[in-house]
């Protein structure tokens, strides 16, 4: 349900400037009542793009007044959600039966509730059936009208629900709060089109939309002046980003204008589309001082008779010719996939099509997940769903394989030299810090805090299964 008219993205801008002016009037009244500024906290749930998510609802609630916490006993409480499987949707049942008894002892307390899950009809009757003490839902086609759903929320005596069905709009340049100082994710498109038989997403973030390449760079150099200097590009299928744009543009090129903006030294993108990866993507890889050596590759399934039940579009051989013409071309590069275990009518046969590709592919790194059914997917209507023994059973055997060769591809660079972003202190043990290298995985090194958001060298001593333990490189 649609309640405010189109404005353009500039008015609707404008629009929410004013809104969070007002937000800002209820926060300094319950300032003055509590005697204390008020906190607020955003949990997110989910992938890279609810993060980003979060970090623009940050941004609002900090201009709003309130003083940010990673404590879920503060005044305000907003759990980001997802809804890609379902023990994502069980874990926010379960935390906001936690937040019903902070509520009690603080009334005051105010509870929203945003993201994929709550594009969901069942999900909203839910919460207004069992789920009464939450103030405010919204979902993922109005997070821009953040400040005006506060005000609604500050002003309205009982829950205020708000969800689309559907969006054109991108509004550019509201507030956002990052997390880290020197590293950010950058939306470069939204929704996606691919309707992959299993996945929820295209129902719940809508169709495909690009944002404008002027946008994107402006707001990136923005970033790099504010001192990030590595950036992710963010989008359910960025290979296919521009392609309904007005003046279309491949995401090969953007990364070329990416590429050019002084003070980014590092670029990352999330996630690719096997049927979308271009030679044009490969060769701008390959040539770039910048993009970072790993590529996320999800395969889903090495089976071809389930990738065509999936609908995804590749057989097992294409996948496997992509990942090839990868190596030869960029040799140094870390692919990373996603697979689904326990889609309907996939047989012990297909997982070892799965773990097939999984030896010859080489992954760095492989998340694996158990096939969720979700309501609304073709999927969930297929009638030969797999036994839950049957599902384990592929699941343990695919699983060791992963473990086994990514452990092998991890411990290759051992005694390597290799640039780390330093992006903190190890929470385990202070006193080492922790760096990301281009190929995405984590080193551990003793060092100052102050390298945090520095590319240093760094020497791979040795390798503990997926991360490593060296020490900072002295340059000659
Ligand atoms: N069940 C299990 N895994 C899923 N994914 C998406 N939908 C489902 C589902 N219904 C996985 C895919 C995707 C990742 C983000 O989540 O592997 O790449
Ligand atoms: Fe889901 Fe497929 Fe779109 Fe990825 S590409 S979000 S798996 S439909």
């Amino acid at each position: 349900m649609r309640t405010t008219e189109k404005y353009t993205g500039e008015q609707e801008k404008i629009r929410q400037e004013g809104c969070i002016e007002r937000a800002e009037e209820y926060v300094k009244a319950l300032s003055i009542r509590l005697g204390r500024r008020p906190t607020c906290c955003v949990t997110t749930f989910g992938c890279q793009m609810n993060a980003r998510d979060s970090e623009k609802l940050a941004g609002i609630l900090e201009r709003a007044g309130y003083e940010l916490t990673e404590d879920e006993s503060a005044d305000f409480v907003i759990f980001n959600t997802c809804t890609v499987r379902d023990n994502a949707n069980q874990r926010v049942y379960g935390r906001l039966g936690h937040l019903n008894s902070l509520k009690k002892k603080n009334p005051h307390m105010k509870i929203a509730l945003c993201g994929c899950m709550m594009q969901e009809k069942a999900v909203i009757e839910k919460i207004q059936k069992s789920y009464g003490f939450v103030d405010l839902i919204f979902g993922t086609h109005n997070i821009y009208k953040f400040a005006e759903l506060l005000v609604r929320m500050f002003e309205a005596d009982r829950m205020v629900v708000d969800i689309w069905e559907d969006t054109d709009q991108i509004v550019e340049n509201l507030p956002v709060e990052r997390k880290y100082p020197f590293k950010s994710g950058i939306n470069i498109m939204f929704g996606c089109n691919n309707f992959c038989s299993y996945c929820i997403v295209p129902y719940v973030r809508g169709r495909e939309r690009s944002r404008n390449p002027e946008d994107i760079i402006n707001e990136i150099k923005k970033m790099a002046e504010e001192g990030v200097v590595e950036v992710m590009l963010l989008g359910q299928n960025v290979n296919s980003y521009g392609k309904n744009l007005a003046a279309p543009m491949s995401f090969a090129q953007l990364l070329r204008e990416v590429e050019k903006i002084d003070g980014i030294k590092r670029i990352r993108f999330m996630t690719s589309h096997p049927k979308d990866l271009s030679d044009e993507l490969i060769q701008v890889m390959k040539e770039s001082k910048k993009i970072c050596r790993h590529l996320h590759l999800p395969l889903q399934s090495g089976s071809t008779r389930i990738l065509k039940a999936m609908n995804r579009r590749y057989t097992k051989e294409q996948y496997l010719a992509l990942a090839e013409k990868i190596r030869k071309e960029i040799p140094d590069i870390a692919i990373t996939t996603d697979i689904i275990v326990g889609f309907p009518g996939e047989e012990p046969a297909d997982v070892d099509e799965t773990i097939d590709v999984v030896k010859k592919v080489q992954y760095d790194n492989a998340f694996t997940f158990i096939y969720s059914k979700r309501t609304g997917t073709p999927a969930a209507a297929m009638e030969n769903q797999v036994p839950e023994e049957v599902v384990k059973e592929g699941f343990d055997r695919l699983l060791k394989v992963v473990q086994d060769t990514a452990r092998q591809r991890v411990s290759l660079l051992e005694g390597q030299v290799q640039e780390a972003l330093v992006e903190g202190v190890n929470q385990q043990e202070r006193g080492l810090l922790t760096g990301r290298l281009s190929n995405n995985t984590i080193v551990h090194f003793p060092g100052d805090a102050r390298l945090i958001g520095q590319i240093v060298p760094v020497y791979l001593e040795q390798c503990h299964g997926f991360y490593y333990i060296g020490k900072l490189h002295e340059r000659p």
